[in-house]
C-alpha cells in the first residue's frame, strides 16, 4: 500500500505513479493526520510512505501520524521522499521511526521535484522550465524505484556525512519551534471563501469566520493554503505577491 501526504501535489504525482507501478493501493494520509485517526492499516503487500521534506525531515505531522498508525500485514516499510533537492536526515529519521515500531526499514529514495517552500526567500522559486524538467526526471525513476520494491530490495539513497548531521541536526528542531508563524498569512479581495484552505490544512489550523479563512496557531507551514487556492487569493507578508503560485497540477494531470 502506498501511503502519502503531500501539499501541492509533488509527492502525490510520485505517489500515484508509483502505486500504478506496483500495481497497489494509494491513500492519501491528510484526513487521518486531520483527524488524528489511529485505526489499524492492514497491506499484504510492503508499505510505501511517500512525503515531502520540512527543512531536512519529513513533516512533524506525518512521523506523529506513522508513529501512531498501527501497521498490519506486511512487516516491511519503504521511504520516497520528495525535496526541492536536499533529503538531508529525512531517512535517518524515518529508519528510526520504524525501527522503534518493531518492523523493518526498507531504505528510501529520494525525488528532486519544484520547490514549494513559496514563504521562504531561502528556497528561492523553481522556474517553470526547471519544473518540467524535474518532473519528467522523476517520472524516468519511478520503474527503477518500484522495481527495487518489488523484487524486495533495499531502496538506497545519498550517504549523509556524520559532520553534515552535526550541522543540519539542530536546524529542523529550530525551525518547528520559531520559524512557522501564521500571522502574515492574508487573504486578497479575490477570495470567494470556498473553504478549501480550511479543508487541506493538515493541523486544522484555518477557521472559516464570515466566509473568510483566519489562520490560528500552530502552523506547520505546508503551504497546501496558499498553493491550492482555486482563485490565487492568498498571500504571505510581502513575500509572496509576485510569486509563482507553484502547484504540480499546472504541469500535469493527477
Ligand atoms: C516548510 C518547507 C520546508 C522545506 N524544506 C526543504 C528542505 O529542507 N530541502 C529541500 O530540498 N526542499 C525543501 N522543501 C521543498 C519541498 O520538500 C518540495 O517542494 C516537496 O516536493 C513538496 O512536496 P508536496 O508538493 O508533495 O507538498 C520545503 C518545503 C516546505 C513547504
Amino acid at each position: 500500500m502506498v501511503l502519502y501526504y503531500s501539499a501541492s501535489g509533488n509527492t502525490e504525482y510520485i505517489a500515484k505513479l508509483l502505486a500504478k507501478e506496483l500495481d497497489d493501493e494509494c491513500v492519501s494520509l491528510l484526513e487521518r493526520i486531520r483527524n488524528d485517526d489511529r485505526s489499524k492499516i492492514y497491506s499484504r503487500k510492503p508499505f510505501v510512505i511517500c512525503a515531502p521534506v520540512y527543512v531536512c525531515k519529513m513533516p512533524t505531522f506525518v512521523k506523529r501520524c506513522i508513529e501512531h498508525i498501527p501497521f498490519r500485514g506486511s512487516r516491511k516499510v519503504y521511504f520516497v521522499f520528495t525535496s526541492g533537492g536536499y533529503a538531508g536526515m529525512s531517512g535517518s529519521a524515518a529508519k528510526g521511526i520504524i525501527r522503534r515500531k518493531k518492523m523493518q526499514y526498507m531504505g528510501h529514495a529520494e525525488i528532486t521535484m519544484p520547490t514549494n517552500h513559496i514563504v521562504s526567500n531561502a528556497y528561492p522559486p523553481s522556474s517553470p522550465e526547471v519544473c518540467r524538467t524535474r518532473i519528467s526526471e522523476a517520472e524516468k525513476r519511478i520503474p527503477e524505484i518500484a522495481g527495487r520494491i518489488k523484487r524486495g530490495e533495499r531502496l538506497k539513497a545519498r550517504h549523509v556525512f556524520l559532520l553534515e548531521k552535526l550541522v543540519i541536526l539542530p536546524i529542523n528542531p529550530l525551525w518547528v519551534r520559531f520559524m512557522q508563524p501564521s500571522k502574515d498569512f492574508y487573504t486578497t479581495d479575490k477570495c470567494i471563501g470556498c473553504g478549501k484552505c480550511s479543508r487541506l490544512c493538515p493541523v486544522g489550523n484555518i477557521r472559516m469566520a464570515d466566509r473568510r479563512p483566519v489562520w490560528q496557531h500552530p502552523c506547520a507551514h505546508c503551504m497546501a493554503c496558499i498553493l491550492n487556492c482555486p482563485v490565487e487569493a492568498i498571500e504571505y507578508g510581502d513575500i509572496t505577491q509576485s510569486k509563482d503560485k507553484y502547484n504540480i497540477r499546472k504541469y500535469v494531470k493527477l
